[in-house]
């Protein structure tokens, strides 16, 4: 069954059409990469999945029931680590802020916290401030955050957009291994159509204007992937071929 499914979805915003006839089922565990230039929709694709915002017609379903509204076994990782971050709270203050929330045991927060700060290799940076640490550890807070949730579903808006390519690099394996690791389902945008194919069981284009889907790709490379092996393989090469013309063509 889909965890996630969006059944003839359409958005309008004041007055503008601004996604239209989305149609598609997110299978547990599935990991879908979402493309497409910008301004196509893709922010406001994740934001109705994630409840923040209300298809103008059709539905969003999650296990089947209508999405209404935010839930907690949802985490939201958004491109601007800056803004996500409470900037007067530690590394181990911004963890625990999720933890608060969830209502988590108080004399287990500890521990969580330094379970969790130790899977994103922030152990030794656990009482520094955000403005402290560098955009990469940011970045990867915010995944911990999110990940103290213990989320069903990881919703990833272009969350490596401004990261340096070694960084990227080690974010995009740690997602996998997490997800991976969890079973989470995970809904990821980018404009990087190389990240979508490495990380991704799937991936669909979109095109703008209104926002629609084009195409999608089934990718059927083996995992665990490998930032040398994985990249190197024919299929990816030829995916990464077609997806570039598709991309080239519904930006003109
Ligand atoms: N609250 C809003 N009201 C009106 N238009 C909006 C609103 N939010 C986004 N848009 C418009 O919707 C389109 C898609 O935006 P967005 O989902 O952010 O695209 P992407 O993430 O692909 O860049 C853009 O043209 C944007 O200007
Ligand atoms: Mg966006």
């Amino acid at each position: 069954m889909a965890l996630i499914a969006f059944e003839k979805v359409d958005l309008s915003l004041g007055g503008r059409s601004i996604l239209t006839d989305i149609d598609v089922s997110i299978q547990k565990g599935e990991f879908l990469s979402v493309v497409g230039p910008s301004g196509c929709g893709k922010t406001s694709l994740l934001n109705l999945a994630a409840g923040l915002l209300m298809p103008s017609a059709g539905r969003v379903t999650y296990a089947g029931k209508e999405v209404t509204g935010p839930r907690q076994d949802i985490a939201i990782v958004f491109q601007d680590y800056g803004k996500a971050l409470l900037p007067w709270r530690t590394a181990s203050g911004n963890i625990a802020l999720a933890l608060e929330a969830m209502n988590y045991p108080k004399d287990l927060r500890e521990t969580r916290i330094a379970e969790l700060l130790d899977l994103i290799g922030l152990s030794e940076h656990a009482e520094k401030f955000p403005n402290q640490l560098s955009g990469g550890m940011q970045q990867r807070l915010q995944i911990a955050r999110c990940l103290a949730q213990d989320p069903a579903v990881l919703l990833m808006d272009e969350p490596f957009g401004a990261l340096d390519a070694m960084t990227r690099q080690t974010l995009q394996d740690e997602v996998l291994a997490i997800a991976a690791r969890t079973g989470a389902t995970v809904l990821f945008i980018t404009h990087d159509l190389e990240e979508a194919i490495y990380l991704g069981d799937r991936v669909i284009a979109m095109r703008p204007n209104p926002g629609r889907f084009e195409v999608s790709f089934k990718i059927d490379l083996p995992r665990p992937r490998d930032q040398l092996t994985t990249r190197e393989r024919p299929e990816f090469l030829k995916l990464r071929r077609e997806l570039f013309d598709v991309i080239k063509e519904v930006e003109h």
